[in-house]
């Protein structure tokens, strides 16, 4: 159906429009093969089965996530295979390897790719950045994209409550007729909100630059600014912390995300009201040429060649978790871990 957001008009799939039971009968005789079972494969691979899919799993072996796919449930030789084996089963290959893990396993996937059935991703890097990442499938095959907009780890826990992360969708070729069909039947499937129309370019452009920007990265960094100043000015490490952090995460997010944040203001005491009112102008244009030379890092595909590069090495895991410790051991961190201690539910 077309919906109006603000005054633009988008096409969007809801469960109401397309149930359950009608994607089940679309993907009656498919056999979807999860392709990875890093942090999108596991939350894909149990809600599309505990939804009633033929579900297999592809993981090579040795590895702890074969473990873990085994421990979540998946049968060696049943539903579990190594990846080759479920590309060749499979009449729908969700390609949920890591990005740079998908250029390495390619040639395997494509030599799978026999005419008619299904190649599905999670994000459109792969196709998008076809020069840098070499994989262009073959034109008899549906080419399809289904990206939740959060974590695996999210995507499992809202089904499981019952609720659902919304996901976009998208098309990049239509091999069989029937891609349609197929992308929003997985995309129900996976256990979706609601469903979102895009394609893969605009896909992989606005998430690269949602992750880097206030998602994770600009979050970060302004977390970090405002703590340090706190700091420098006498806080202590509880004060600054809590004013950063954890009002926000514990008090005020959950209220933004139920009600909007014209609520929120009007629903703060009068001088936080009057304060953050001033002051939310002066941050998006403080913040703004950062992220226009964001959005040119990723429309120019600079931010593409630095994953893949940097994810491609062997170390990768390793210098990941000295940067990654860095964050750990600072003092907002270590701050932030004392207070989550603290936090009544936890004791
Ligand atoms: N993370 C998210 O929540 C999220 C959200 C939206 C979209 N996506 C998209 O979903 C896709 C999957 O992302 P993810 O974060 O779930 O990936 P991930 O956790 O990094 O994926 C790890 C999986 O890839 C396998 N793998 C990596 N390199 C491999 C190689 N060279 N050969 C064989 N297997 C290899 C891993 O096996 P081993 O453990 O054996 O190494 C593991 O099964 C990506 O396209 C991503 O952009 C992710």
């Amino acid at each position: 159906m077309k919906l109006k957001f603000g005054s633009t008009e988008e096409n969007v799939v809801t469960r109401e429009e397309f149930p359950l039971e009608k994607a089940r009968e679309v993907l009656k005789d498919e056999v979807i093969a999860v392709l990875g079972y890093g942090v999108q494969g596991p939350g894909q691979a149990l809600n599309l089965k505990d939804n009633g899919f033929n579900v297999i799993v592809g993981q090579r072996k040795g590895s702890k996530t074969w473990d873990k796919a085994v421990a979540d449930g998946w049968v060696p030789g049943e539903t579990l295979f190594e990846l080759e084996e479920a590309c060749e089963k499979g009449t729908i290959l969700q390609f949920l390897l890591s990005d740079a893990g998908q250029i390495a396993l390619w040639p395997t996937v494509k030599k799978h790719l026999t005419p008619g059935k299904a190649l599905y991703f999670s994000h459109g890097f792969g196709v998008t950045y076809k020069e840098k990442t070499g994989i262009i499938p073959p034109a008899d095959v549906d080419v399809i994209l289904v990206a939740p907009k959060g974590s695996g780890t999210s995507l499992r826990r809202m089904f499981v409550e019952g609720r659902g992360l919304n996901s976009s969708y998208a098309i990049y070729q239509d091999g069989t007729g029937k891609a349609k069909d197929r992308v929003v039947a997985l995309g129900i499937g996976v256990g979706s909100g609601y469903l979102f129309e895009t394609d893969f370019y605009r896909e992989v452009t606005s998430d690269l630059t949602g992750e880097r920007g206030t998602l994770m990265g600009a979050i970060q960094g302004i977390f970090a600014a405002q703590y340090e100043v706190l700091r420098a000015n006498g806080h202590t490490p509880s004060e600054a912390f809590n004013e950063t952090v954890e009002e926000l995460t514990q008090s005020l997010m959950p209220l933004v995300a139920e009600n909007g944040m014209d609520w929120m203001y009007a629903n703060c005491s009068t001088t936080a009201q009057r304060g953050a009112l001033d002051w939310w102008k002066p941050f998006r244009d403080a913040t703004k040429p950062v992220f226009e030379e964001l959005y040119n890092s990723v429309k120019t595909g600079q931010e593409a060649q630095k994953s893949i590069d940097s994810n491609s090495k062997e170390d990768y895991r390793v210098k990941l978790e000295a940067e990654l410790k860095e964050l750990r051991d600072s003092e907002m961190w270590q701050a932030g871990a004392v207070v989550r201690q603290l936090r009544p539910e936890n004791n």
